[in-house]
């Protein structure tokens, strides 16, 4: 039998389950089909995010902090740490009882919202009057009929040629976070966002990382001051990055992995690690989906071709967060899942590209919203800069944390902040500010007149936006 919906959404991760939720709650008969198997075989909605992503990387990487603190940074507060240990599985274990919470938490919203979950592949079968025909294939097969679809199949990790992932020795995200043992000589291919997070977790709790990067620059798509105060962190904490190579024939054997390369100098080398964790960008998800059966159109990179609405080339088929362009990023297919469900209901669904953050959970954690100093230079647009160190903030110096800066963009004219860039402690809470003045067009000399609580963190936020007129009041 077939059951109907007026929308069935394809992927259950953060893109997918928030539209779910957002469409149910506008009245909407949804039905959200989720394809990722738990360590049992059963359902774990949630996605990449939940399952192999943003959580369980945040929870590693809480825990290689903590690690690193007792062992490096207690003796600073006079506090004498004997006989440090570090119990990999005991760690992963917590991180994998954190995403099981998380897949329940998402279970028991679809139940509170009344949305209908089928565990299994959802794939297009036809186009008819009454809408589109989508199969289910788990332990058991359905069929159902949505007047409306949306695709939020997400992405998956990109391999190297001749390198396929076997989760052993060469890793995608789902094998660097679930490694039973710390790897004394660990391999990165790629200094981007996973590069940089999972070469920390690894590299705090012992392990000798080398990070091989194709491109001369480092994280490129930063602000260049942030990049260079990041690389300094980085290569005081041992973590190794060289830039400009170019990664030939991967080799993996018994004794671990042997990486071929050439160097920014053309010189010939060979890397040789036990764990080789691959981070080069992700694809996008959509082999299974049978698009051909209705014809749904995908763009040259292969994710499935959008508008700036998100809607696809058939009329009542709509396609969100990693499967379409933009920033693969969580918080980004949510808002895209919320604007779509509105847009169905008739409403005016809105996502505003230039406001979305970036964090990058190192430490010092690495934020940013809006454009970077080079972007404007480069758009002609006349801007003033103001910049204020963690150095000369009371919070981090008594927390004992205080590299790095935050740094205001704003119009050289009307004042009007253009991108605020943070490098330091609590970067990832900070930029929430920066993100609300932007959201609300603020100028900074707005922030710069408002009133922070002292001692705190976000004082560095409003010093660095009296920075942008030249008069900061504590450095
Ligand atoms: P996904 O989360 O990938 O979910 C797609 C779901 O669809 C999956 O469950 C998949 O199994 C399912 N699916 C695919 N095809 C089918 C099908 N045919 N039928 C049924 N189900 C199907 N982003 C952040 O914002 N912050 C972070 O801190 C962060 N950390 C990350 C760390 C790592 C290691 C990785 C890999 C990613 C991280 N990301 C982070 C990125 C974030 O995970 C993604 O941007 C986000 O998950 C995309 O959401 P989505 O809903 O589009 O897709
Ligand atoms: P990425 O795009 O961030 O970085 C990939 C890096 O690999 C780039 O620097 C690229 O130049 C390099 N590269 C590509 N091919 C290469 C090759 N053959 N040899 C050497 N280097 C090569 O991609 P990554 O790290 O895989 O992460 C994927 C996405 O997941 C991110 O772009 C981000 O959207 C998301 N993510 C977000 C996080 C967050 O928000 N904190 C955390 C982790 C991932």
């Amino acid at each position: 039998m077939t059951q109907s919906f007026d929308l069935i959404v394809i992927g259950a991760g953060p893109g997918g389950y928030i539209a779910a939720i957002r469409a149910a709650q506008l009245g909407f008969n949804v039905a959200c089909i989720d394809a990722w198997r738990n360590a049992a075989g059963g359902p774990a909605p949630g996605g990449t995010c939940t399952n192999a992503g943003c959580i369980p990387s945040k929870a590693l990487l809480q825990s290689s902090e903590h690690y690193e603190q007792a062992g490096k940074h207690f003796a600073e507060h006079g506090i004498t740490v004997g006989g440090l240990k570090m119990d990999v599985p005991a760690m992963v274990g917590r991180k994998d009882a954190i995403v099981k919470q998380t897949n329940e938490g998402i279970a028991f919203l679809f139940k509170k919202n009344k949305v209908a979950f089928f565990h299994g592949v959802g794939s297009f079968v036809k186009a008819d009057a009454s809408g589109y025909q989508i199969a289910v294939a788990g332990a058991a097969h359905e069929t159902l009929t949505g007047k409306h679809v949306i695709v939020a199949t997400g992405s998956s990790a990109r391999a190297l040629p001749g390198a396929p992932f076997d989760e052993e020795n060469i890793l995608s995200n789902d094998g660097a976070l679930r490694m039973a043992a710390v790897p004394s000589r660990l391999g990165l291919i790629g200094s981007g966002v996973i590069g940089l997070e999972m070469g920390s977790v690894w590299r705090r709790l012992g392990a000798q990382v080398t990070v091989l990067e194709a491109l001369p620059t480092f994280l490129g798509a930063v602000d260049e001051q942030i990049a260079k105060e990041a690389k300094k962190a980085f290569d005081k904490q041992g973590l190794k990055i060289e830039l400009g190579v170019q990664v030939g024939t991967v080799k993996s054997g018994k004794k671990g992995v042997s990486v071929a390369y050439t160097t920014a100098k053309g010189e010939a080398r060979t890397l040789e690690v036990d764990k080789l964790i691959v981070s080069i960008g992700r694809a996008p998800n959509t082999a299974g989906l049978n698009a051909e059966a209705v014809g749904l159109k995908l763009d040259e990179r292969g994710a499935i071709a959008v508008d700036d609405q998100c809607r696809t080339n058939l009329p009542g088929v709509w396609a969100i967060g990693d499967v379409v362009r933009g920033p693969m990023l969580a918080h980004k297919a949510e808002e895209e899942g919320v604007a779509v469900a509105e847009r169905i209901a008739g409403q005016h669904g809105h996502v505003d590209f230039n406001t979305i953050p970036w964090v990058i959970y190192t430490a010092p954690e690495i934020a940013w919203v809006g454009q970077t100093e080079q972007q404007l230079k480069a758009s002609g647009r006349a801007y003033k800069a103001g910049t204020f160190p963690f150095m000369a903030n009371g919070r981090a110096r008594a927390l004992g944390d205080m590299a790095g800066m935050v740094k205001f963009l704003a119009d050289a004219q009307t004042d009007e902040i253009l991108g605020v860039h943070i490098i330091g402690p609590m970067a990832s809470e900070l930029i929430a500010e920066a993100v609300v003045a932007m959201a609300f067009k603020a100028s900074s000399e707005d922030i710069a007149r408002i009133c922070h609580a002292h001692p705190s963190l976000s004082e560095a936020t409003k010093e660095a936006a009296l920075a942008v007129d030249k008069r900061t009041l504590n450095f």
